[in-house]
C-alpha cells in the first residue's frame, strides 16, 4: 500500500505516498530523541519517517487481521532494506495498546485509522492512557467539511466509499471535540485542498451536488497535546480517563 523510498533509486509501488497533509503535521513536531507509537502502521511508511526524523525508539503496531494482504511480509521487507530499528508488533489492537508495557509515549501517530473503528472514542482514551503529559498525538483521516455542526455519519448499511471497514465519519468540529474530550488540547489543524483532485473526492463532490449539499468528505489532520485539566464539559470521566481529570468534586 505504501510508497516507501528504500534508497538506491528503489521506491515500493504502493498506492499511498507521503501525504502532504501528514508531512505538514509532522513538520510541527520535533521527533529527535522521542519515543513514538504508530497505530495501524500497514507497511510502515510513517514509522520509518519518524525514525528518519530522529526518533530514539519507534513502535510500529498493526492489527493485520483487520486489513487485506495480511500475509504479505511487506513491513519486514522495507524494515530490512532500510536497516531499520523500528519495533514491529503486527497483532496489537489500539484497544490493547497497554499490553506493549510503555506508558509514556512522547508522540502517537494515529493516521488513517479512527474511521475504521466502531469505537473511536474508546481508542482515543486507550491512546491517552499510554502517553506522557505534554506528549503529542497526530490524528488523521476522513472528515466532513462544510458544516460548523458537530455531527458524525455512522456507516453500517451504506458503506462509506464502498468500504465496509469504514464506520464513523465526523465533521471537523466533531473530530475536534472527540480529541479534546479525550484530554488533549488541539495544537494545529491541517487540511489539503489538493485532496479535491483525487478520484474519490470528485465522486463525493458529484454526490453533494446531486443532493444540493455543501458537505463533502476530505482528509483532515490534528496535532494535539496530551493534558490533564479541570474540564467543565466533562464531569466524572469514565475509568479510562479519570486519571487526567483535575475537577474538584468536593
Ligand atoms: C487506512 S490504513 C492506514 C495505514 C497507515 N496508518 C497510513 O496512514 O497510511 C488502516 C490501518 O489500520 C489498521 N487497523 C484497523 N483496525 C485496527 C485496530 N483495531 N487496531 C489497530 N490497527 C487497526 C489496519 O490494519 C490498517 O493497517
Amino acid at each position: 500500500m505504501h510508497r516507501i523510498d528504500l534508497g538506491d533509486g528503489i521506491v515500493t509501488p504502493g498506492r499511498w505516498s507521503r501525504h502532504p497533509l501528514i508531512l505538514e503535521a509532522f513538520d510541527r513536531i520535533d521527533f529527535r530523541g522521542k519515543t513514538v507509537l504508530d497505530i495501524g502502521c500497514w507497511d510502515g511508511l510513517w514509522s520509518f519517517e519518524a525514525e528518519k526524523r530522529g526518533a530514539a525508539e519507534v513502535y510500529a503496531t498493526d492489527l493485520t487481521s483487520q486489513r487485506t494482504n495480511a500475509g504479505q511480509p511487506t513491513f519486514l521487507l522495507a524494515h530490512e532494506a532500510l536497516r531499520s530499528n523500528v519495533k514491529y508488533h503486527p497483532s496489537v489492537s489500539v484497544f490493547d495498546i497497554a499490553t506493549l508495557g510503555v506508558q509514556d509515549f512522547d508522540i502517537v501517530l494515529f493516521c488513517g485509522v479512527y474511521y475504521h473503528l466502531r469505537c473511536p472514542l474508546r481508542a482515543l482514551a486507550c491512546l491517552r492512557s499510554v502517553m506522557r503529559d505534554g506528549g503529542l498525538l497526530v490524528i488523521e483521516g476522513d472528515a466532513i467539511f462544510g458544516t460548523t455542526e458537530s455531527i458524525a455519519r455512522f456507516h453500517y448499511h451504506d458503506w462509506h466509499f464502498g468500504d465496509p471497514s469504514n464506520w464513523w465519519i465526523p465533521s471537523i468540529p466533531c473530530l475536534r471535540q472527540w480529541v479534546e474530550s479525550s484530554f488533549f488540547d488541539v495544537v494545529s489543524e491541517h487540511h489539503s485542498p489538493r485532496e479535491l483532485s483525487s478520484w474519490q473526492s470528485i465522486k463525493e463532490l458529484g454526490r453533494r451536488m446531486l443532493r444540493r449539499q455543501c458537505l463533502y468528505v476530505s482528509r483532515f489532520a490534528i496535532v494535539a497535546r496530551a493534558v490533564r485539566r479541570k474540564d467543565a464539559n466533562y464531569l466524572f470521566p469514565d475509568d479510562m480517563l479519570a486519571a487526567f481529570d483535575l475537577n474538584d468534586y468536593a
